[in-house]
């Protein structure tokens, strides 16, 4: 897949999908600015993309601030001078029960799981518009869009939202040739799981049709497709990368 000197922007880029997603874009010949709230998980992955280095630059950015990712989109203009891909992927997990919630926990799980996506698609699009250049948004969903969970009010909301701004945001913006899509992958194998107990883990396992978790590369590929021509027919459609676990359910 060729994505040669196109600029994309990847968020939650020092770990799982966002880390896998940076490494293929930059195989694929684009340029990449990878960000992530993990300065030293960033640092980790300047040095594993060594080889690739020269296309590589990063950031440290809170995307749950506005003001910060206006910041990330102005200074990959100023490193790379274009913009043709935003990737909005960075998440936390949730496992907060519904009865503990408060107003400022809902909002604070909401600023980083769902306003940021807003924040990476407005400035994102403002900057493609600009500049006259055809775009592609790829905002990280989750089966949790489509199902709740008592533990999972705030993550299933906030992932509900991103499927919906998906199709809005692409009827928004087909008339600048920007396309809007998502990716919604089931339990993948990555930090955001660390602190899931192993029985749960083997549980979940059983839910995908091949008996194991996702690797981080598996929907990293989707995501490097989605990013490319070969998926020009595809737009506010969020593609689910679940092996199986929604059809079964
Ligand atoms: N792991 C799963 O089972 C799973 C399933 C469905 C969807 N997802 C989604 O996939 C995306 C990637 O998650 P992952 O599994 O690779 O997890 P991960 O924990 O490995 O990576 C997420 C990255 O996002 C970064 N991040 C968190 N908050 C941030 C912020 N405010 N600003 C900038 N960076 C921030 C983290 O530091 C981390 O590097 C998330 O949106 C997550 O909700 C994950």
């Amino acid at each position: 897949m060729n994505l040669e000197n196109r600029v994309i922007i990847v968020t939650g880029a020092a770990s799982g999908v966002g880390r896998e997603s940076v490494k293929l874009l930059l195989e694929a010949g684009a340029r990449v600015m990878a960000c992530d709230i993990d300065e030293t998980g960033l640092r980790s992955l300047e040095e594993e993309c060594r080889d690739t280095s020269a296309h590589l630059r990063t950031k440290v950015v809170d995307v749950s601030k506005a003001e910060a990712v206006k910041e990330l989109i102005d200074s990959t203009l100023e490193t790379f001078g274009t913009l043709n891909g935003m990737f909005n992927n960075a998440g936390i997990r949730d496992g907060t029960h519904f009865d503990s919630l408060d107003p400022d926990l809902y909002h604070e799980h909401l600023d980083t799981n769902q306003h940021s996506v807003f924040y990476g698609m407005h400035y994102a699009a403002r900057a493609m518009q600009r500049l006259g250049v055809e775009g592609t948004i790829v905002n990280t969903a989750s089966i949790r869009s489509y199902f709740g969970a008592q533990k999972s009010f705030r993550y299933s909301a906030a992932k509900a939202a991103v499927v919906s701004m998906t199709k809005s945001g692409a009827d928004a913006l087909a008339k600048d040739n920007i396309r809007v899509v998502g990716v919604a992958p089931a339990f993948i194998d990555t930090g955001l799981l660390e602190s899931v107990p192993e029985e749960r883990r083997e549980r979940l396992k059983g839910r995908h049709l091949r008996g194991k978790l996702l690797e981080a590369e598996e929907v990293a590929r989707v995501v490097r497709f989605l990013f490319s021509d070969e998926s020009v027919a595809i737009n506010g459609a969020t593609i689910l990368a679940d092996d199986g676990y929604l059809a079964v359910r």
